[in-house]
């Protein structure tokens, strides 16, 4: 009988890189793999897994809805669907949603929203102002949107109408605004390139910016959202508000959703302009609602916040050139290039840690981490690294 890796490298397409572990079963922060080995997870399915592995209530949710209504499609109306949109309005901004299955999904709503509202209000400008470095999800139009030519290249002739600008530099959107400009995209906390955070103040600008010339500001908290930087979103850091929000990992806390929130001037869709089968369907919504009561119930918005600073202050005892990060968003920049070895060694040790290149590590553990739990990864990390 061949073992997972074997079958996996007959059957799947070769996407991407897989550590070599096969998970078998989680509880709370902790994952189990096929022999039964345990692992801290401090990566959380990549800042999904919000209440950690099969959590109670996640469970019960999802086991409810499914003997009742899983899907109907967008023809009929859902109660599901219009209580989590309720809810992600009252938590963040006025506005309308629409739901999906992913955050590339969410941001290919917010383009085609900016793009109509550019045809509508200024004159058929399309030209969409992103970042060097951002990340915004692997369809052709967000792969394009997102700075990282590794990503876009191979997938030549693109989308037209993104500009690629250096984050955290207002001076730098200034100078690509032109009348073609019909918004400006941003991660209020650049998560996949290794956790930059906005400078204090960028964003601010940037929304003042977008007003002075008629522009759309877009924020992308696919990863950022669902109280993992210590606010529910991370815009409300920053003291502004977006004309359009994408969301999508923590929401379902592992059931695949997405949102696109847009305020009532970005709000230009019309019966008939966007669309998906699988999107808002009762199943989700149901898990979504119940992760969002969970987070407020269990004071998790203020939790991230304090175990962020502590998982700051270990990242900080590692002997690293820099470590940058916003709640339990934290990441750690080493000037050896060693993040690889060490996330292999972690691992061999029971500790998940995600490597976002040769230099850094990023942690986006789930927000229900303890500080004991900090503690053991800690420990980990400094048995592999040989410090203290
Ligand atoms: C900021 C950001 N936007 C969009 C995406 C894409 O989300 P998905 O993989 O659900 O399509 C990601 C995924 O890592 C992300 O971090």
């Amino acid at each position: 009988m061949p073992n997972t890796p074997e079958l996996a490298e007959q059957y799947l397409m070769h996407t991407g890189r897989r550590l070599p572990v096969t998970f078998v079963r989680g509880e709370g922060c902790l994952l189990y793999d096929e022999e039964g080995k345990e692992y801290l997870d401090l990566v959380a399915g990549i800042a999904v897994n919000v209440l950690g592995h099969a959590h109670p209530d996640i469970a019960h949710a999802l086991s409810g809805q499914a003997r009742t209504l899983i899907h109907t499609s967008n023809l009929y109306f859902t109660r599901p669907q219009v209580e989590l949109a309720r809810r992600l309005v009252e938590l963040s901004f006025p506005s309308r949603v629409f739901l999906c299955n992913s955050g590339a999904e969410a941001n290919e709503a917010a383009i085609k929203i900016a793009r109509k509202w550019g045809t509508q209000n200024r004159d058929g400008a399309f030209e969409i102002i992103t970042s060097v470095g951002s990340f915004h999800g692997r369809t052709l139009a967000t792969v394009t949107a997102g700075g990282q030519h590794k990503y876009s290249d191979p997938f030549k002739p693109l989308p037209d109408g993104f500009v690629h600008v250096p984050y955290n530099d207002l001076e730098a959107i200034k100078a690509a605004t032109t009348d073609k400009t019909v918004a400006v995209l941003l991660e209020p906390v650049m998560g996949e390139i290794g956790i930059i955070p906005a400078a204090k103040g960028y964003l601010e600008g940037v929304r003042k910016w977008c007003d002075e010339k008629n522009v759309l500001l877009i924020l992308d908290e696919v990863q950022t959202g669902i109280a993992r930087t210590g606010k529910w979103f991370a815009y409300q850091h920053h003291g502004i508000t977006p004309d359009v929000m994408t969301l999508a990992k923590g929401l379902g806390g592992g059931v695949p959703i997405g949102a696109c929130l847009a305020s009532p001037k970005a709000d230009v869709f019309e019966p008939g302009d966007h669309g998906s089968t699988f999107g808002g369907n009762p199943l989700a919504c149901t898990v979504a609602l119940s992760v969002l009561a969970v987070i407020e119930r269990d004071g998790l918005v203020g939790h991230a916040a304090e175990m962020g600073e502590l998982l700051n202050g270990v990242l900080q005892g590692l002997g690293a050139k820099e470590v940058r990060g916003l709640g339990l968003m934290q990441a750690a920049e080493f000037a050896e290039p060693h993040a690889k070895a060490f996330q292999e060694h972690c691992l061999e040790a029971g500790l998940i840690i995600n490597a976002v290149d040769e230099n850094s590590i990023r942690l986006v553990p789930p927000l229900i981490i303890t500080a004991e739990e900090i503690d053991r990864a800690q420990g980990i990390m400094h048995k592999v690294l040989d410090v203290g």
